[in-house]
Formats: structure tokens, C-alpha cells, sequence
């Protein structure tokens, strides 16, 4: 019987894993062993994909064939593009990933003729052209493409964005990003996908249930609630006043803290280097500093970093992505992560149900109707 009890199971070890380790000594980050900093420099958002999903980096003939193989996946049916049509414009993104996830789940359903690694693979395509398709469509009625011949994934979500191919550094950029955001542990919505696995429930509800976790903003819902804080001011000065304020009054300050890291969050560094290259293309002189300045604040008056939401806001708005669309971005690129945890968890599974600590009324006698107040 397990007697030990922790606020938000901080803490808590609640199973084993081999795709990723977080925070070790309150900093670092690996995923199957390789240093973030090492994969955000030298790797393809496929290659991330692939080693979290199947185990090992891909030589070049297997990258080279798991590219065509996303690439082949991109096509929507038309049934979903039908579903995606009855969504208003004005439905949250992440609830259009939501359900068009859940939609393909009752058109490709997993079985035979797809199998786990199918599934995972065809969500991480699928999901830029889900959402591009409904943007469009919803917004001029327009019906796109969504199959472009575009390498990575990276290009493919921009080239289906901007309706031409992005540039190079367009294009890397949103790579780092979704290299950066692929897998993170036993997060909120990768313990949500894995409680869903452990009741033997098919894939897609897993990712299904994982994208509402990740929507919220103590999760992955921060790097939009990141942009709305860095916008409202209009100087590095300003923000600085507001800050204040706003740590006065106890709030809450999105995109900074962490539940594991103690120091910094290593993703950081390159998110923010990036957020600095891009804000030089599009001559900002305003989100960037007002960014570092907040960053400063944080750091002096609550010794609190930046976590990668945080520069993830600018680096998306600089990129000319609307914000409602920066968490879909992030449940593009974390499916690879949900999904090398659903196929782990199924392979040892047990049952996720721990046990509440009790604080209601003891045991009491019936209430009859009359009798109640
Ligand atoms: N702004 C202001 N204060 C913060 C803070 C933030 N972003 N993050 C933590 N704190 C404060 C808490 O208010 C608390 O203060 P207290 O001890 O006076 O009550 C203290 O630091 C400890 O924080 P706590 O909420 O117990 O930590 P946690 O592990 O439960 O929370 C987060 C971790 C990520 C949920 C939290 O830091 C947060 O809400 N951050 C903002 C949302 C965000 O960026 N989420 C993305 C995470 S990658």
C-alpha cells in the first residue's frame, strides 16, 4: 500500500524509461543519450523522430527513406478535410488537432492494416496539414495542397503557412524548434498519453488525450500565454515597471520556472539565440529586448529562468506564425516523444492507477430527502 504523497507528484518516480533523461543534477537534457545541444545543432527534426520512435539515428539510406515515408503521408483524406471544413474559425488550433486526430482515428484505425509505428509516423505528417488545411479553408474558404514535396517537416508546415517555400533560415529555424520540443520525459501529457496506453486503449486516443494535457498553460499552452505577456509592452523600461507589478501582485510570469530543472533549462540557449537571429531579419526593436529584459527581472528578483516557451513566443512571432498556432507547433513535434512512450509503455505495461490520499467525511449515516438542508 503506498503511504508516500506528493503535491502534483513532484518527485515522484512513477516508472521506468530509456527515450530520455531530464534535469539530471538540475540541468541537461538527453534524449536516448544524445545532449540536446548536440541534436539542436546537428540534427533534422526527422532524425530526432526517428531515433525516439525506432530506437537508434538513422543511417543515411534509413533517413532518407523515413523522409519519403513522411512525405508520402502528408494527404488528407477527404472525409477528414470534411470534418476539418465544419470547424469555425475561430476554434482554437489545438482543438482542430484534437479532432482531427480523433476523426483519423475512425478512419485509419489502428489494427492490422496500421500498426503503432504506422500511426505515429502519419501523425507527425499529417498534423501541419490538418492544421494549414482548416486555417485556410476557414479563413477564405480556400482548399490547399497539403502533399508538398517539402524534405523535412519543418518546410512542409511553413511551405503550407506561407503558401511558398520558406527560406533557409526560416526553414532551420522551425527545425531547432521541433528538435528542441520533441520529448521531455514524464511530462504532464506524456503521462497522460501513457496512463492512456497502460488501459490497453488504441494510439489515437493517447495523442488525442495528450494534445488537451499540453494545451494548458502551465504546460504546453506557455508559449502562447508568453507572447500575450511580451506584447503588451512597448519598452524593455515598461516591461520592467509591469513586471514588478505583476510579481507583486503574485502572479504568475508564463515561460519561466520549471518542475525539474533547478538552474536553467538547456533548451534555452538555442531557442534564444535563434529568437535573436530572426528578430535581426525582421528589424524588431521592441519584442527581442523587451524579452531579455524580462528575462533579467525574473532572474534578479525571483532567480527564475526562462524555460523554452519563453523565446520559443518571439522566435514563432518573428517567423510570422500567428500565436494560436505556437502549441499545435509543439504537438507536432512532441507526438515523436507521446508516441515512443505509448510504444514503450505497451511493451512492459501495468496499469497507471495510483491511490488518493483520503480528506473527506468519515463514514455517515443516510440522509433522508426531508432531512437535508
Ligand atoms: N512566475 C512567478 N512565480 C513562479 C513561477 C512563474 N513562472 N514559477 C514558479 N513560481 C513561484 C511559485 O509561485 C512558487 O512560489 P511560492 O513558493 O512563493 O508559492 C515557487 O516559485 C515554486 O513554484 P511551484 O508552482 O511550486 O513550482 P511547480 O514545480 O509546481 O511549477 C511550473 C512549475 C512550470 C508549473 C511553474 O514554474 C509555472 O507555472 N510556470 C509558468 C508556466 C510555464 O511557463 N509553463 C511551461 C513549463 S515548461
Amino acid at each position: 500500500m503506498a503511504t508516500k504523497k506528493s503535491g502534483g507528484l513532484a518527485g515522484i518516480v512513477a516508472g521506468d524509461s530509456a527515450i530520455c533523461t531530464v534535469g539530471k543534477e538540475g540541468k541537461g537534457l538527453n534524449y536516448r543519450g544524445y545532449s540536446i545541444n548536440d541534436l539542436a545543432k546537428n540534427a533534422r527534426f526527422e532524425e530526432v523522430a526517428y531515433l525516439l520512435i525506432y530506437g537508434k539515428l538513422p543511417n543515411q539510406a534509413e533517413l532518407a527513406a523515413y523522409e519519403k515515408r513522411l512525405q508520402s503521408l502528408r494527404g488528407l483524406p477527404a472525409q477528414l478535410k470534411s470534418v476539418l471544413e465544419q470547424l469555425p474559425a475561430d476554434a482554437h488550433p489545438m482543438d482542430v488537432l484534437k479532432t482531427g486526430c480523433s476523426a483519423l482515428g475512425s478512419l485509419e484505425q489502428e489494427g492490422q492494416k496500421h500498426s503503432q509505428y504506422d500511426i505515429a509516423d502519419r501523425l507527425i505528417a499529417i498534423f501541419p496539414s490538418i492544421l494549414l488545411y482548416w486555417y485556410h479553408f476557414s479563413k477564405s474558404g480556400e482548399r490547399i495542397n497539403t502533399a508538398t514535396d517539402d524534405r523535412s517537416v519543418a518546410g512542409h508546415f511553413l511551405h503550407l503557412l506561407y503558401g511558398k517555400k520558406p527560406n533557409e533560415l526560416q526553414e532551420r529555424a522551425m527545425n531547432v524548434s521541433l528538435v528542441l520540443y520533441a520529448e521531455h520525459e514524464f511530462n504532464a501529457s506524456t503521462f497522460v498519453a501513457r496512463s492512456v496506453a497502460s488501459t490497453m486503449s488504441d494510439f489515437y486516443s493517447c495523442i488525442t488525450a495528450a494534445i488537451g494535457a499540453l494545451r494548458g498553460p502551465l504546460h504546453g499552452g506557455a508559449n502562447e500565454a508568453a507572447m500575450e505577456l511580451i506584447e503588451q509592452f512597448k519598452s524593455p523600461d515598461e516591461a520592467e515597471q509591469g513586471l514588478i507589478q505583476m510579481l507583486d501582485k503574485k502572479k504568475l510570469i508564463m515561460g519561466f520556472g520549471h518542475r525539474v530543472y533547478s538552474v536553467c533549462d538547456p533548451r534555452n540557449e538555442a531557442i534564444k539565440e535563434l529568437s535573436h537571429e530572426l528578430s535581426t531579419t525582421v528589424q524588431d526593436k521592441i519584442l527581442y529586448p523587451v524579452s531579455e529584459r524580462i528575462e533579467q527581472v525574473m532572474w534578479r528578483e525571483r532567480k527564475l529562468f526562462p524555460n523554452l516557451d519563453f523565446y520559443s513566443a518571439s522566435a514563432y512571432h518573428f517567423l510570422g506564425i500567428p500565436t494560436a498556432m505556437f502549441t499545435p507547433i509543439f504537438v507536432v513535434s512532441r507526438t515523436s516523444g507521446w508516441a515512443a512512450h505509448i510504444i514503450e509503455q505497451r511493451a512492459a505495461n501495468k496499469l497507471i492507477r495510483p491511490t488518493s490520499n483520503y480528506i473527506g467525511p468519515e463514514p455517515t449515516a443516510w440522509l433522508p430527502m426531508e432531512s437535508r438542508v
